[in-house]
C-alpha cells in the first residue's frame, strides 16, 4: 500500500497546497523568529497560542532556541539567502559554549533572553538533568554549512571560532577509558533526551561524531591556509612558531585519523543486512585477545528474529547501539539519515537502506511520516528501561512515535543519493522520488488540520500525541525544507554536503606533529 493511500481526503490542489506552505512561512517569519540585540537570532521550539499563557511556555521550556530544533531553521534561513541570522546564531551559541572546569567547551542544548540576559541550558536545568551532546557536535556541523554556503571564510578564521573550535575537539580528542573511537553518553543525550535506553554508543551520536569532526577538520584548515602553514605543494609552506597553531596542527591530525577509525567501526559494528546477521548469529562467543571475531560477547539470542522480516533479502540499516553483549537492533531513524546523508555508509548500502524504509512503509511512514524508532519497548522493558515514563509509552512521543519533522532528513539523504550516486540509483526504486512525494502529500494533508503537531501517537502516527505540543518550529521548517528540496530546488541538498576525508587527507601540512597520536594507534 502506497503511504498516500492510508488517508482517505485527496489532496490535489495546487493552489491548496502554495497557501499551506504560504501560512507555514507566515508562522515562521512571524512568529516562532525571535531577535536578540535587535537582530533575529533564532527560533523558540514552539509557537505560544493565544489560549496558552507565555508562563506555562516558560514552565515547559518550548520558548527556548533549541540548538537541535534551530539546525532546519538555520538550513532553511541559509536557502532562503539569510545568511546573517544564521552568523548570529552561531557567534551566540559561540558565546554561550561553556567555560566550567567539568563541561569545558560544550555548547548548551538551548537558551533563552530573560531580565537582558542569555540563560543557557546546558543540562544543569533539563528534566533529568541530561546534557544534550548531540547540540556541541551540531555547531561545527553548522558552522560547516555557513561557511561553505555563504563563502564566509573570514568568519572561520577569526580566533574567537577558531578558539572554540579548539575547545570543542578538546572535549572529544582526549584519554579515556576505552579504546572505541565512539563517544560514550548516557540516556537521552540526543534529540531522544529522555530515558529510552539510549545510553553507551547511540547511533545518532555516532554519526553527528562522524560530520563534527569531518567540519572542525576543515574549519581548523581555512583558517590553517589563511596562515599559509597548509596548501598544495607549489605553495612556499612556513612552519608554525606559536603554541596555537601547533595545537590547531595536532588537532587537525589527530581529529581526520580519528573519523577514519570511526567510519571503519560504525562500518563493521553497526551495518546490518541478510549476510552479517548470518555471520553474527553463528560466531563463536567468549573470545579473548586480538584475533577474535566476536569483540563484544554477542549471544545469538540477543539477535531478534523480527529482523527476518524487517530485512527481507535487500534491506540493511546502522543499528541503534553497540555494547558488551547488549547491542541494540532499533530502527533510529535520524541516525540512519545522517549516516547516508554524510556519507558514512557507501552508496549500494544507501540504497539497502531506502530499501528497507520503503519496505517497512507501513511501519515507518504509515499516517504520518516518519517513526522516530522501531520497535518500540514494551511490558517490562518500557517499565525498567524508561522508568515507567508516561510520556514514552510504546507507539509515544519518542519510543514508537511519528515525528514530522524528520521526513526533510530522509528526503535530503535519498535525493542526495540519486544526484550523487546515479549509476546505482537505478530511477526505478520504488523508495526514489515517489516515496518522498507521497510522505510530503501526507504532510500537506494533516500538519494545518492537526495545528502543527510536535510528533504523532500509535501504530500507524493518526493521533496527534498525548502530551503534544501544538505549532511546533521543527514541525513547521520540516514541510517548507522537504517542499525545497522536492520541488523547488533538488540541487541544494547538496548544502549538506560534508567535506570529504580524502580532500582532508589530501592537504599537505607543515609542520605535522611526528609525536604519536594516543588511541588512534597511528603516528605521523
Ligand atoms: C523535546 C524533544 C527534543 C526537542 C525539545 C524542544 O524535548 O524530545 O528533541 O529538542 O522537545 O522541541
Amino acid at each position: 500500500m502506497s503511504a498516500s493511500n492510508f488517508d482517505s481526503v485527496s489532496f490535489d490542489s495546487a493552489s491548496q497546497a502554495q497557501s499551506i506552505l504560504q501560512t507555514a512561512r507566515s508562522l515562521f517569519y512571524d512568529r516562532a523568529l525571535v531577535q536578540l540585540d535587535g537582530q533575529y537570532v533564532g527560533a523558540v521550539a514552539a509557537i505560544t497560542s493565544k489560549r496558552q499563557s507565555e508562563a506555562q511556555a516558560q514552565e515547559l521550556n518550548y520558548n527556548e532556541i533549541f540548538m537541535r530544533d534551530n539546525v532546519p531553521v538555520m538550513i532553511f534561513l541559509l536557502l532562503e539567502g539569510k545568511s546573517e541570522i544564521v552568523r548570529h546564531f552561531l557567534d551566540t551559541c559561540l558565546k554561550l559554549q561553556s567555560n566550567q572546569f567539568q563541561t569545558l567547551g560544550i555548547f548548551p542544548t538551548s537558551f533563552v533572553e530573560s531580565d537582558g540576559g542569555l540563560v543557557a541550558d546546558y543540562g544543569q536545568r533539563a528534566i533529568g538533568r541530561v546534557s544534550s551532546v548531540d547540540a556541541s557536535l551540531w555547531w561545527p556541523i553548522l558552522a560547516h554549512i555557513y561557511v561553505q554556503r555563504t563563502g564566509d571564510r573570514a568568519w572561520a578564521s577569526q580566533p574567537n571560532v577558531q578558539r572554540g573550535i579548539q575547545q570543542f575537539l578538546h572535549l572529544i580528542l582526549h584519554p579515556w577509558f576505552r579504546d572505541a573511537p565512539t563517544l560514550h553518553v548516557p540516556d537521552g543525550a540526543f534529540m531522544i533526551d529522555r530515558s529510552l535506553d539510549v545510553w553507551g554508543a547511540p547511533l545518532e551520536i555516532q554519526v553527528l561524531l562522524y560530520g563534527a569532526l569531518l567540519s572542525a577538520a576543515k574549519l581548523i584548515q581555512l583558517d590553517l591556509s589563511e596562515k599559509g602553514v597548509c596548501g598544495d605543494s607549489a605553495v612556499r609552506l612556513h612552519s608554525p612558531s606559536d603554541a596555537f597553531t601547533q595545537q590547531q596542527i595536532h588537532q587537525f591530525t589527530y581529529a581526520l585519523a580519528w573519523v577514519k577509525r570511526l567510519r571503519s567501526y560504525l562500518l563493521k559494528h553497526y551495518w546490518v543486512n541478510i549476510k552479517t546477521v548470518q555471520v553474527l548469529r553463528q560466531r563463536p562467543t567468549e573470545q579473548y585477545g586480538d584475533e577474535i571475531t566476536n569483540e563484544y560477547n554477542i549471544q545469538t539470542e540477543s539477535i531478534p528474529h523480527w529482523l527476518q522480516y524487517w530485512l527481507g533479502d535487500r534491506g540493511g540499516y546502522l543499528l541503534g547501539n553497540i555494547r558488551t553483549g547488549r547491542p541494540d537492533f532499533r530502527f533510529f531513524m535520524l541516525g540512519n539519515c545522517l549516516g547516508a546523508m554524510f556519507d558514512v555508509i557507501s552508496p549500494k548500502q544507501q540504497q539497502a537502506l531506502f530499501q528497507l524504509i520503503w519496505h517497512n512503509q507501513s511501519s515507518l511512514i504509515a499516517q504520518m511520516p516518519l517513526r522516530i524508532c522501531h520497535p518500540p519497548l514494551e511490558d517490562t522493558d518500557w517499565r525498567h528501561k524508561t522508568g515507567f515514563d508516561r510520556k514514552n509509552l510504546p507507539w509515544c512521543y519518542h519510543n514508537g512515535g511519528h515525528w514530522p519533522c524528520l521526513l526533510w532528513f530522509l528526503g535530503v539523504a535519498i535525493l542526495r543519493h540519486q544526484r550523487h550516486h546515479p549509476q546505482v540509483a537505478s530511477g526505478h526504486e520504488p523508495w526514489g522520488t515517489s516515496m518522498l512525494q507521497s510522505s510530503y502529500e501526507l504532510l500537506l494533508q494533516r500538519l494545518p488540520r492537526q495545528k502543527w503537531a510536535e510528533y504523532f501517537d500509535g501504530p500507524t502516527g493518526l493521533w496527534a500525541g498525548q502530551q503534544t505540543r501544538y505549532y511546533q518550529t521543527w514541525t513547521i521548517t520540516g514541510l517548507l525544507l522537504i517542499h525545497h528540496f522536492l520541488k523547488v530546488n533538488p540541487a541544494d541538498v547538496d548544502i549538506m554536503n560534508l567535506p570529504t576525508v580524502k580532500e582532508l587527507s589530501d592537504i599537505k601540512i607543515f609542520g605535522v606533529p611526528s609525536v604519536p597520536i594516543p588511541g588512534t594507534g597511528w603516528s605521523s
